[in-house]
């Protein structure tokens, strides 16, 4: 008896030194670190921390790309701070596309919900995965690679997209190329375009230089 009382109070000591928390909810006041946000207290924390009903509506795809993406991550989504999750919607309509982009901090499973979708990656060894995936269909893209998705039916498609990390961060290779004021010149030097088509680019795209 008191062997075993002496075992269980051994492993309670060890979880209460283990410091392991149940949950740790951003308090999006505090810094933004590597590790995360810092915890809100937890009197302070309600259901509402784990629960985002933004996801319900679809995005607004009024734009150049014909797409929206509507993130969960964790300045949207408090609870998934420090959980190495978080999750987006994606509406893309017809003739809508997600340009080749990175999520550097994430791997991301993308899940199909409506119409038909191209999706695809390219490796470091520039092969290139793709596919084009249907309603209940899943394809996975490995962290940092670059990849794309498309709209590939007629009609408009919605996928979600869960990732491996509270911030998956996002660079989109075109608007990195041409919607900042990175002079042309260097654009053109580093990407063998022709200066016509940089401009061209950097006009549509909203880049200066
Ligand atoms: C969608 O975005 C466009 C372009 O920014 C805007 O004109 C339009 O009002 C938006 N629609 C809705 C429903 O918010």
């Amino acid at each position: 008896m008191i062997h075993i009382l002496f075992i269980v109070c051994s492993l309670l000591t060890f979880s209460a030194n283990a410091g392991v928390q149940d949950f740790c909810v951003a308090d999006l006041k505090g810094p933004d670190t590597p590790a995360g946000y810092i915890c809100k207290p937890a009197a302070k924390v309600t259901v509402d921390d784990f629960v985002s009903v933004g996801l319900r509506f679809s995005g607004n795809t009024s734009n150049i790309i014909k797409a929206a993406v509507t993130p969960a991550f964790v300045e949207q989504f408090p609870g998934v701070n420090g959980l190495g999750i978080s999750i987006a919607r994606l509406d893309l309509a017809v003739g809508g596309v997600v340009p080749m982009h990175t999520h550097p901090g994430a791997s991301e499973l993308l899940l199909v919900t409506q119409g038909f979708i191209t999706a695809g990656f390219i490796s470091s060894a520039n092969s290139v995965y793709v596919k084009t995936l249907q309603k209940g269909d899943i394809m996975l893209f490995p962290q940092g690679l670059l990849h794309f998705q498309v709209n590939a039916g007629g009609v408009s498609s919605v996928a979600y997209a869960s990732f491996s990390s509270a911030t998956p961060g996002l660079q989109i290779l075109d608007f990195a190329l041409f919607a900042n004021n990175l002079p042309s010149k260097l654009v053109e030097g580093t990407t063998f375009l022709d200066d016509a088509t940089v401009k061209k680019l950097k006009a549509v795209l909203g880049g200066t230089g």
